[in-house]
């Protein structure tokens, strides 16, 4: 059977690294509270001349390098951002162009912190149809330009960053590698409790992030176990079967919360956030590279991605590497 196999991955990180103490100079807060609510101890910051574009390309070329695939056999490029570098051209058309790879289709996925899962979702889909042989699927922001640097609930929990895997149509064995099944939702009710509060058709301005946090979080830890539930009774697994769980690095306290209405250890689930806060799109596939890197996802094993975001939309996929 035709499957979409995750082949290789990559990820990048501004120069400019901002502990927690650095935070408590520009708003009032402690790196106490910051620790206890999130688990965030730091976050990378995007500095001049390095845009969402920039880290997207980076992280791909070493997804590209880690697969063993040249620039020129990708015909599908998906970026999840919500910061996009232009209103239009799509950034992806963008790291196309960085990577010197013309004529595939290219194009950016907007679904906030959901963002990779709706990409690599979309990909997978592609692939298998035969719309292209090999992709990239990127997720990538630089959130830091979004937020209200005055506001203390909710400036100190984002960074910027990106992370790439290479996804290629393979065919293969039941028991083979691959993703085994996806769920994506969306439900536009909640709008009003995470968003940005400008846009091109609204104000004509960039706008900042709004949030209120508490109601998310809420949201965050029912939505999450329902799709992780779907995704495993889809894929005809047992939780327990589950090597790791790549999940969105929003704060660590959802991730416990999520990993215990499953019954999942949580010495199984890969955690990021302390190092690179919230990154939206691009948190699960650096969390996914960081792990793959150092030797703890190997190849073989069942890794389930999940993330929930603005919209809000929220989604799980399952994969064996
Ligand atoms: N430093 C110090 N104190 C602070 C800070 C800060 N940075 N921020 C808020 N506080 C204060 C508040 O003012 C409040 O004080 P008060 O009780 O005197 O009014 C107190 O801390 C508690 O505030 P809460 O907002 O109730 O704190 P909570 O425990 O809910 O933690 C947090 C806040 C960390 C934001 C948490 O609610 C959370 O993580 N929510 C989920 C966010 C999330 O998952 N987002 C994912 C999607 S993101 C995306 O899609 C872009």
């Amino acid at each position: 059977m035709i499957r979409a196999v995750i082949t290789g991955s990559g990820s990048a990180l501004p120069e400019q690294c901002v502990t927690n103490a650095e935070m408590a100079k520009r708003v009032d807060t402690t790196d106490e509270w910051i620790v206890e609510r999130t688990g965030i101890r730091q976050r990378y910051i995007a500095g001049e001349g390095e845009t969402t574009s920039s880290l997207a390309t980076e992280a791909a070329r070493k997804a590209l390098e880690d697969a063993g695939v040249d620039a020129s056999e990708i015909g599908l490029i998906i970026l999840a951002t919500a910061t996009p570098d232009h209103t239009f051209p799509a950034t992806a058309t963008q790291v196309q162009a960085n990577l010197g790879c013309r004529g595939g289709v290219a194009f950016d996925v907007q679904a906030v912190c959901s963002g990779f899962l709706y990409a690599l979702g979309t990909a997978e889909s592609l692939l298998r149809t035969g719309m292209a042989k090999k992709a990239l699927v990127i997720g990538a922001e630089t959130f830091s330009r979004i937020l209200d640097w005055e506001d203390r609930t909710t400036c100190v929990l984002f960074g910027d960053g990106a992370g790439a895997v290479v996804l290629e149509a393979r065919d293969v064995a039941d028991d083979g590698p691959g993703i085994l099944a996806t769920k994506l939702h969306a439900d536009g009710e909640h709008k009003d409790l995470l968003y940005v509060d400008g846009g091109p058709s609204t104000t004509g301005e960039v706008g900042k992030l709004r949030m209120k946090g508490r109601e998310v979080f809420r949201h965050a830890v029912v939505n999450l176990a329902d799709v992780l539930k779907e995704v495993l009774e889809d894929a005809g697994v047992d939780s327990g079967d589950v090597d790791w769980v790549v999940p969105h690095q929003a704060n660590a306290r959802i991730l416990d919360a999520t990993a215990r209405k499953l019954g999942l250890s949580t010495d199984k689930i890969v955690v990021t956030v302390d190092q690179h806060a919230n990154t939206s799109a691009a948190s699960v596939p650096l969390a996914f590279d960081v792990a793959r890197k150092d030797g703890r996802i190997k190849q073989g094993d069942l890794v389930m991605f999940e993330a929930m975001g603005g919209g809000f939309t929220w989604g799980a996929s399952l994969a064996r590497i």
